[in-house]
């Protein structure tokens, strides 16, 4: 046996215990290897690989135009870099829902090729056959609801969701219906507080929030919202912890300069060797080698 400890990697167990003891559970997403390094070393349960891949990595202009190889192709990379995080891997736009073999097969290769322990799909009631689908096939299932941006044509925007009496209904149903399904856990994306805090109570699973205010069992937000990486806005429910923008856009001026003034690279990034070798090489003998090698003039013919 080996004497080597392994990380054990958390499941859906765990996040229910984590519930279970009302301790409040964060998630955040991330795309590549070494963020997802970062992010495993962190400590956070559960790392979600978004389709906001799409926009925040890939410079599409919404989430409906990322692909299923586009998906797996980052979910294997933060399964690579995680060792113990639960790993969530968004399914793309219609690669579920159609039916549900091709919902199954799709959901599969998530977990059978790239390694991830979740899938996350979008919609309350009219994914419900889905969710059952694949919590059916030993496929655990995060739901999505509230503001889901792949069906933002149909939402006519980026709006708040369930502000009148009639959406916020429709929320509580499809947040039931998400649970009755057999989802692990269902996040609430743009929600007004207090409807989300109601929702939460009124579930066995936990609400992970984003922009739904601090009732939600848990929160989840976009890793490059957080880190202030990307040029673009940051929305209004995001916090910016840093501002890795500035930092890497500092970092890099000053090696262009360093390469620009010749101080890069300097002693301590080069390379030595025995310069007799070199001499062997080139052919060059004691004798050759002008005790002091004075420099050619550039108008001296050869
Ligand atoms: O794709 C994503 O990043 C998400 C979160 C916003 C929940 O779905």
């Amino acid at each position: 046996m080996s004497s080597t400890p392994t990380q054990q990697r958390l499941t859906i167990s765990h996040i229910a215990k984590l519930f279970a003891e009302g301790r409040k559970i964060a998630m955040i997403t991330a795309y590549d290897y070494p963020t997802a390094r970062i992010v495993d070393d962190a400590g956070v349960p559960l790392v979600l690989v978004g389709d906001s891949l799409a926009q925040v990595m890939l410079g599409y202009e919404s989430t409906v135009r990322v692909s299923m190889p586009e998906m797996l192709h980052h979910t294997k990379a933060v399964v690579r870099g995680t060792q113990r995080a639960l790993v969530v891997a968004d399914m793309p736009f219609l690669s579920y829902g159609v039916s549900p073999e091709a919902s199954v097969e799709n959901a599969g290769m998530f977990l059978r090729d790239a390694g991830a322990q979740a899938v996350k799909i979008e919609g309350g009631i009219r994914s419900a056959r889905t969710i059952e689908a694949l919590t059916r096939s030993g496929i655990p299932v995060m739901g999505h609801i509230g503001l889901t941006p792949q069906a933002v044509n149909q939402l006519g925007g980026f709006k708040v969701q369930g502000k009148t009496r009639e959406s916020a209904r429709q929320l509580l149903a499809d947040a039931l219906a998400v649970q009755e399904a057999g989802a692990f856990a269902v996040v609430l994306e743009v929600v007004p507080t207090l409807l989300a805090t109601a929702i939460t109570e009124r579930l066995r699973i936990p609400t992970i929030g984003i922009g739904a205010g601090a009732g939600c069992a848990g929160q989840v937000q976009v890793i490059t919202d957080l880190l202030g990486f990307t040029a673009d806005f940051t929305p209004r429910h995001a916090r910016q912890y840093t501002d890795l923008r500035s930092i890497i856009g500092d970092a890099l001026k000053a090696y262009a300069s360093d390469v620009a003034d010749g101080s890069f690279p300097g002693e301590a990034e080069s390379f030595t060797m025995d310069p007799a070798v070199l001499d062997d090489v080139l052919g060059i003998g004691q004798l050759d080698r002008p005790s002091d090698p004075a420099p050619i003039p550039l108008d001296q013919d050869l």
